[in-house]
């Protein structure tokens, strides 16, 4: 069940049944010659699309944009400032707690994003109000606060096992195989094959976005994501999902 493809008295009959809500969250940045711009985001929208029709889930719009600084030096490549970030998170949160939402899934796909959203959780929990006008987390309130949680999607029980079972070499860092497969399970029309030089990617650090671009300047970190197919994004889905549903039926409950 999509948010945004639902009607108000859908999401209204849902709340009467589950207060908790799995919203995507990821970057739009340059995922190498074969891997789409949106990587990051479209992984945790596809799994939590799939968690979300197999389960029930309601799954939120997806946060499609991040922290993304260092990919600047890449055209297509869109950033948000961390506060920009924060800020926007705790209006998307602000809202849902004003319908009675008390637990918020935040299922991620970018690592870049870790830092802020841990940040904009602590503003969210300064912050928080709850409809009849009460502060959430203050003392000697009678209203369950508000809870946050924050899951990358490959750090999911099972996931990095099915990952190293298809990629034993050259799953790399940025631009994986792992994560171009995902996207490719999740829109077969954008497969391409393109030959990568070197096969591998090399590894090393980054000093800025400029940095980047000259150190790998066809985006990869220590990856060959010529190896991606759809096969294996269907595998890794899989293993996502059964991962995710469990933990958000945890996570809802608690
Ligand atoms: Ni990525």
């Amino acid at each position: 069940m999509q948010l945004h493809l639902s009607t108000w008295p859908e999401v209204e009959a849902y709340l009467a049944k589950s207060k908790a809500i799995l919203i995507p969250i990821g970057s739009t940045e340059q995922h190498g010659p074969n891997g789409l711009l949106g990587t990051d985001a479209l992984c945790p929208e596809i799994i939590g699309k799939r968690a979300g029709d197999e389960a029930g889930i309601l799954i939120g719009p997806t946060f499609n944009v991040g922290q993304a600084q260092h990919h600047m030096g890449f055209v297509g490549t869109i950033t948000l400032r961390p506060s920009t970030m924060i800020a926007a998170m705790q209006d998307w949160a602000q809202s849902l707690v004003r319908h009675g939402f008390e637990r918020i899934y935040w299922l991620n796909g970018h690592g870049g994003n870790i830092a802020t959203i841990t940040a904009a959780f602590s503003e969210i929990y300064h912050g928080v109000t709850f409809s009849n006008g009460s502060g959430g987390s203050h003392a000697g309130s009678n209203h369950p606060p508000l809870r946050c949680t924050l899951r990358n999607w490959w750090e999911l029980n099972g996931v990095m096992d099915v990952c190293r079972q298809l990629f034993p070499v050259g799953e790399g860092s940025h631009a994986t195989p792992s994560e171009v497969s995902v996207t490719w399970a999740g829109y077969p029309e954008a497969v391409k094959s393109v030959a990568m030089s070197p096969r591998i990617a090399p590894n090393g650090p980054i000093l800025d976005a400029d940095d980047y671009r000259r150190r790998f300047p066809d985006g990869r970190i220590g990856s060959d994501p010529s190896q991606a197919n759809v096969e294996a994004g269907e595998k890794i889905v899989a293993a996502a999902v059964k991962a995710v549903i469990s933990e958000f039926r945890t996570f809802a409950a608690s």
